[in-house]
C-alpha cells in the first residue's frame, strides 16, 4: 500500500510502498497525483531504476518536454556539477518559468553524490502567498511579472559553460505570467515569481519595481514554508513545479550527478498557461503601458 508520509508540516512527504521500476495501475497514478498535490514534493527512496524507467514514471503524469538546454535532445536532462555556485540551481526557481507553459512537474533523481553536501531545498509558494497583509495580497492578484531565461543563463556562461545565448534568447523568448497563479487543480493562490527568472513586473516604474520585487522574491525564504533533502543515490524527488520554488545548496566539491525529466500536464487536468485570479494569463497583461513607465 502507497504510503505517504509528511518530511515537514507544510511541505513534502516521503512515500513507500511503491517500486518505480514497475509500471504503476490506474489507481497507484492516481493515488501518487493527489499526493503530489497534498504535499508538492514527494521524495521516493531506493529507487534503482534506469532513464527508461524514470521516464515511464514521468509518463503517468504528463508528456515530457525537451528542455531549452538540453544540447543532445533528449528528454533526461543530467546535471553533473562539482563546481555548483552560481550555476543556476543555488537561487530560488521554479523550473523554466520563461517558457509560455512552464512544466507542471520535475523528477530529478540522484545517480552520483558528494559525501556530504549537495541538499535541495522546496517551498510551498501557497504559503508565501498566504504570508502576505492582505493589501499586498490584492495588489498582487492584479499585478504580472516577465520571465526572462536570460539571468540564469548568462551566469552559467559567465563561468565557462558554452551556450550561445543570443540564440537561446532567440529561441526562447520571454513570458509575461500573473504574479498570483490560481492552481488548476486546488484552486489556491500561489505566488509566482522568482529571483532566478523574473526581470520586472509589468506597468510598474524602474522605482516600483526595485521597492516590491524584492519583498515578493523573498517572501520564499521563511524556513516554515520549506523542506530540506539530504538525498541518496537512488532518491527520485518528484515536485509540482507550480505552486512550489526549490534550491539546491551549492555547497559541495566532489561530483553529483542528477538527471531529470520534466513533463507537461495533459490538458484535460491543466492547459499549462499560468492562470491568475479572476482567469487571466500574460497576454491580459497591459504591455505598452509598462515599456512606457519601465524606462
Ligand atoms: C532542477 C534543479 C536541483 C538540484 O533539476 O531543476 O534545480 O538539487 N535541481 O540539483
Ligand atoms: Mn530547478
Amino acid at each position: 500500500m502507497i504510503e505517504f508520509n509528511k518530511v515537514t508540516k507544510n511541505i513534502g512527504a516521503e512515500v513507500t510502498g511503491i517500486d518505480l521500476s514497475k509500471p504503476l495501475d490506474e489507481e497507484q497514478v492516481e493515488v501518487v497525483r493527489k499526493g503530489l498535490l497534498e504535499h508538492l514534493v514527494l521524495f521516493f527512496r531506493e529507487q534503482d531504476i534506469t532513464d527508461e524507467q524514470h521516464q515511464a514514471f514521468a509518463l503517468n503524469f504528463g508528456t515530457l518536454d525537451i528542455p531549452a538546454m538540453n544540447k543532445n535532445g533528449g528528454a533526461i536532462h543530467v546535471l553533473d556539477q562539482t563546481d555548483p555556485k552560481g550555476e543556476g540551481g543555488d537561487q530560488w526557481h521554479s523550473d523554466n518559468t520563461f517558457m509560455k507553459i512552464p512544466p507542471m512537474g520535475s523528477l530529478l533523481r540522484a545517480v552520483m553524490l558528494p559525501e556530504v553536501g549537495g541538499d535541495t531545498n522546496w517551498a510551498n509558494m501557497y504559503m508565501a502567498y498566504d504570508s502576505l497583509a492582505p493589501g499586498i495580497q490584492r495588489l498582487c492578484d492584479e499585478l504580472y511579472a516577465e520571465h526572462d531565461l536570460t539571468m540564469s543563463i548568462s551566469k552559467a556562461v559567465d563561468k565557462g559553460h558554452k551556450f550561445d545565448l543570443r540564440e537561446m534568447q532567440e529561441k526562447n523568448p520571454p513570458s509575461i505570467h500573473p504574479v498570483v497563479r490560481v492552481h488548476p487543480e486546488t484552486g489556491r493562490k500561489a505566488l509566482y515569481v522568482n529571483r532566478s527568472s523574473v526581470t520586472r513586473l509589468i506597468g510598474l516604474s524602474r522605482r516600483e519595481n526595485e521597492a516590491l520585487l524584492p519583498l515578493l522574491f523573498d517572501a520564499v525564504r521563511d524556513p516554515q514554508f520549506q523542506v530540506r533533502l539530504k538525498w541518496r543515490v537512488g532518491t527520485l524527488a518528484f515536485w509540482d513545479n507550480r505552486p512550489t520554488q526549490h534550491y539546491a545548496v551549492a555547497d559541495y566539491t566532489q561530483r553529483r550527478k542528477m538527471h531529470r525529466v520534466t513533463i507537461t500536464a495533459p490538458v484535460e487536468i491543466d492547459n499549462g498557461v499560468p492562470t491568475g485570479p479572476n482567469g487571466v494569463t500574460g497576454a491580459d497583461a497591459p504591455a505598452e503601458a509598462a515599456a512606457a513607465r519601465y524606462l
